[in-house]
């Protein structure tokens, strides 16, 4: 009986419900009754939008007016038959605010772009509503929170492009998207695995994840995404090796796994990856040998595994088999064989190998590559013999860095037709001969560095030319020369080193021409005079090393000047007089060395040598005063009584001559 009249009072409700339907739409709109209810829905929409956001220049405030139908405004698009709103585009138009919710009752909506704003606050959760919507774009803004779990569930959707947000939280591991083709979510702060499910998106051609926070591995499920052609997964924290079935991805261009923690090695199956073209793996842990049919992409235009623990040889051949490629990058690795590669190169354009084990000599033939070549690196290898005159035939060669290997003999005076070269590191070789007087022709040089070689002979006068030089770097050579008095003349140097030469003759005051230096290093070499006053007009400098040479005469008033100076060694000369007042002004001296030189009187009060250790100042003729160091008293100090004068300076000056000499001892015999 009572389940009978359950029944009963069900069907009631249900006729009830019949009733309201048919009624409902006959009735008139309370507000605009002409208008049909979802032309009004969409103004509102659109208003709330307005209303949750400003624009810097106004436009939206002033176009966005109800004196005209909303498909007139600025950035809306609506459909060819009815006043109902498809598009919504305000790139670029510096809106700050948030994205209202109600954006979400445009409920015919196919394409969305935001993108290049300042919009704040969450992605609204109601967005995954939006039943035709194809196109959503809100990368380059401030967004935050969560990406909404709805809009990883949209039978519509064919792109998404989140990038450059603060968007947090993880990805979801359900992932419904039939139609998708495009997702981009990089440069946010997402952390978490990379969803196994996107590999049930069969129609992605793209998927964009780097510059986050993404750890685990790369699923190997997404080997069945057979349409996709860019791959990034760069700049998050993924680890494991890379799965094998990324091999049947044949369609990927782009393929980008860099600084993240990969480790295992290639494997072999990305030889399949007839079709690629950029290839980024720098900066993971990946070992093992590059295998052999990779090396026969044809289309390859930029590889770049630099910083991983690959060994073995590179083919010989590689420039035949890869024809287009410009850019090829395997530093900091451990490969190994020869070099014969490079000759093979003829479209490169960029060329590093620096820090490997390669071997053997530079062939004269590469000045035969192609005349595109812009960097030349294969600095810190085993490479053997002379530098080929060919390299001067590299006329577009903008960076030299052949350092760090064992070449001999002279500089080809060739090189000196690169007037292009902005770069020239030649260090650490066994380079001899005279630094060439044409350098000065490379006008366009800005860093030169040669040192740690045997380099002799003068400095060219003709360096004063090369008016941009911002780097010189020769130390550890045996040049000698005065220094030229061009060399004053480089306004744009800021690091002059050439420690450990044989130079000589008088710093000149024209020193101070240099108005943008901070760091030079004359240590040991064969200088000598006065240190001239005009060097306190050097504000810039922080670095400061002029010891082990001859200088004489006093210390310089003006040297408290050097107001930037952070270190100053001045020791193992000849200087005489008196620690100048001054110096207790130097408020950023970190490291004070005076030792070793033939000064006398008081040490200076004040910060510096309230900091400075007793080994800065020892060796000098009769210093005198900072009683924490433990050198005497200052005699205008300790003359009480003429009777004790001597007494009490040998009291005093004994001792600690005594304990100098016996630190001296020490220091000596470590
Ligand atoms: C709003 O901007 C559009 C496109 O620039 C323009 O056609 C329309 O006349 C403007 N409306 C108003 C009210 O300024
Ligand atoms: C709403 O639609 C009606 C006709 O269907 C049209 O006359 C009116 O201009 C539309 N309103 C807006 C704001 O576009
Ligand atoms: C939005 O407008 C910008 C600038 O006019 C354009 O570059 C962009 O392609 C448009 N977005 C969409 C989704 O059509
Ligand atoms: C982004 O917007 C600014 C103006 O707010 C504009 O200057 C810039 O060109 C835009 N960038 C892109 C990539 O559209
Ligand atoms: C529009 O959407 C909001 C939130 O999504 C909802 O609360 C509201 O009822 C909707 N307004 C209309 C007119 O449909
Ligand atoms: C996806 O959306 C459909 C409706 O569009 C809903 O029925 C389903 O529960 C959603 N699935 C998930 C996993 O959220
Ligand atoms: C983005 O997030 C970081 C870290 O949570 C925060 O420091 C930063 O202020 C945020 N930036 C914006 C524009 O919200
Ligand atoms: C790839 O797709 C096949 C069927 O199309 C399926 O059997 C297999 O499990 C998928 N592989 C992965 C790793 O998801
Ligand atoms: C590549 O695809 C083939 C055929 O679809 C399949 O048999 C094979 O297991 C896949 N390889 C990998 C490594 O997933
Ligand atoms: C390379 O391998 C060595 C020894 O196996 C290891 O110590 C080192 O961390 C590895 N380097 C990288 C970049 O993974
Ligand atoms: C690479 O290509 C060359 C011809 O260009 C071919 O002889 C060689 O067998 C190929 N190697 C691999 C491993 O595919
Ligand atoms: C460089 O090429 C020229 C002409 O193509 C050729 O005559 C010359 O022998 C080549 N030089 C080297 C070192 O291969």
């Amino acid at each position: 009986m009572e389940v009978h009249a359950f029944l009963f009072s069900g069907n009631q409700y249900l006729l009830l419900l019949l009733l309201l339907l048919l009624i409902i739409p006959s009735m008139p709109h309370p507000a605009t009754s002409a208008v049909p209810v979802d032309n009004s829905t969409d103004l509102s929409s659109l208003l709330a939008f307005k209303a949750s956001t400003s624009d810097a220049s106004g436009l939206i405030a002033a176009n966005w007016t109800t004196d005209a139908s909303f498909c007139t405004w600025i950035g809306v698009g609506c459909s060819l038959r009815r006043p109902r709103v498809v598009s919504l585009n305000l790139s670029s138009f510096s809106l700050q605010g948030t994205i209202s919710p109600q954006l979400s009752n445009l409920s015919v909506l196919s394409s969305l772009d935001l993108s290049n704003n300042s919009l704040s606050g969450t992605i609204p959760d109601t967005l995954g509503g939006l039943p035709r919507l194809a196109t959503l774009l809100l990368g380059r803004n401030l967004l935050s929170g969560p990406i909404p779990r709805s809009i990883f569930n949209m039978s519509s959707l064919v792109s998404i492009v989140l990038s450059s947000n603060n968007l947090s939280s993880s990805l979801p591991t359900r992932v419904l998207l039939p139609r998708i083709q495009d997702i981009s979510v990089t440069d946010n702060l997402l952390a978490g695995h990379i969803p196994a499910d996107l590999a049930r998106c069969s129609t992605l051609q793209r998927i964009l994840l780097g510059g986050n926070q993404l750890t685990g591995s790369v699923p190997s499920s997404l080997g069945n995404l057979s349409e996709l052609v860019d791959l990034s997964l760069g700049e998050n924290q993924i680890n494991g090796a890379i799965p094998a079935s990324i091999g049947n991805l044949t369609k990927l261009r782009l393929l980008s796994l860099a600084f993240n923690d990969l480790e295992g090695e290639i494997p072999q199956e990305m030889g399949n990856l007839v079709n690629l073209q950029e290839l980024y793996l720098h900066k993971n842990g990946i070992a093992g040998s590059i295998p052999i049919s990779l090396w026969n992409a044809s289309k390859m235009v930029m590889l770049s595994v630099s910083a991983n623990n690959l060994t073995g040889p590179v083919p010989a051949t590689l420039g035949n088999s890869m024809q287009f490629l410009q850019i090829l990058r395997m530093a900091e690795n451990a490969l190994s064989g020869g070099l014969d590669f490079i000759a093979s190169l003829t479209n490169c354009r960029k060329l590093e190998v620096t820090t490997n084990h390669f071997e053997g000599v530079l062939l004269d033939a590469y000045g035969n590559l192609s005349t595109n070549l812009q960097y030349f690196h294969v600095s810190d290898n085993n490479i053997k013999g002379r530098i080929p005159t060919g390299l001067g035939n590299l006329s577009s060669l903008i960076s030299l860095a052949l350092s760090v290997n064992e070449l001999r003999g002279t500089i080809p005076t060739t090189l000196w037709r690169l007037k292009k070269l902005q770069v020239m590191y030649l260090g650490k070789n066994k380079l001899t001969g005279p630094i060439p007087s044409d350098i000065g022709l490379m006008t366009r040089l800005s860093r030169i560095s040669l040192g740690e070689n045997e380099l002799s002979g003068q400095l060219p006068d003709s360096m004063g030319n090369i008016s941009g030089l911002q780097v010189f770097d020769a130390p550890v050579n045996k040049l000698s020369s005065t220094i030229p008095l061009s060399i004053w003349s480089l306004q744009a140097l800021i690091t002059l080193n050439l420690y450990q030469n044989r130079l000589e003759g008088l710093l000149s005051p024209q020193i101070t021409k240099l108005k943008a230096v901070d760091y030079i290093d004359l240590w040991s070499n064969r200088l000598s005079g006065d240190i001239s006053s005009a060097l306190g007009e050097i504000q810039s400098i922080t670095y400061l090393d002029l010891s082990n040479n001859s200088f004489h005469g006093q210390i310089p008033q003006q040297l408290g000047r050097l107001s930037s100076v952070k270190y100053l060694n001045l020791s193992h000369n000849f200087l005489s007089g008196v620690i100048p007042k001054s110096f207790s002004t130097l408020s950023y001296v970190t490291s004070l060395d005076l030792s070793f030189n033939m000064l006398e009187g008081e040490i200076p009060e004040g910060k510096v040598f309230s900091n400075v250790s007793i080994t800065s100042l020892v060796g000098n003729r009769a210093l005198c005063g900072a009683p924490k160091l433990q050198f005497p008293p200052c005699p205008a100090n300790v003359m009480t009584s003429n009777s004790s004068t001597k007494l009490r300076l040998l009291k005093y000056v004994l001792p600690s001559v005594a304990s100098v000499l016996v630190f001296l001892a020490c220091f000596v015999s470590l």
